[in-house]
């Protein structure tokens, strides 16, 4: 993978918001998601050679509640509702995965609410 994730907070973002108050983020900061069912995160990425390639995105959430997130790649579907169950607390960060097709070149990944809250997202490693 690329050495340095993809930040949240420099993704295009759609209604959601720029925060930094839970401690254990990279960058500056993550994406608080608005309370509605299509906020979404877009990175623009760079796939390094074609094939099945690992989607990992970091990410907290402090309920107990999953917070599943759709997953789109270019506009296609890379995962219905791929979940993001609890962390434990909002400064405890673990990663959720997809593995996708890619071909080489940049790509749209895009992670967008889907009826219920987000989790708070970091950052996506490709
Ligand atoms: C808390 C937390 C936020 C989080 C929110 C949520 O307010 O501080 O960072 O985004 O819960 O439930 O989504």
């Amino acid at each position: 993978p690329r050495a340095a994730p993809y930040e949240a907070e420099s993704a295009q973002v759609v209604k959601g918001k720029v925060e930094s108050n839970h401690t254990g983020h990279t960058g500056t900061g993550f994406v608080n998601f608005d309370v509605v069912s299509d906020a979404y995160v877009e990175f623009t990425v760079e796939a390094e050679r074609p094939g099945p390639t690992k989607l990992d995105f970091r990410y907290a959430n402090g309920t107990s509640a999953d917070r599943p997130l759709d997953i789109t790649v270019d506009g296609t579907q890379a995962a219905d509702n791929l979940s993001f169950p609890g962390t434990g607390a909002w400064t405890t960060w673990k990663t959720a995965s997809v593995t996708t097709n890619l071909t080489s070149g940049p790509h749209k990944i895009r992670a967008a609410t889907a009826g219920v809250d987000g989790p708070n997202l970091d950052s996506l490693t490709v």
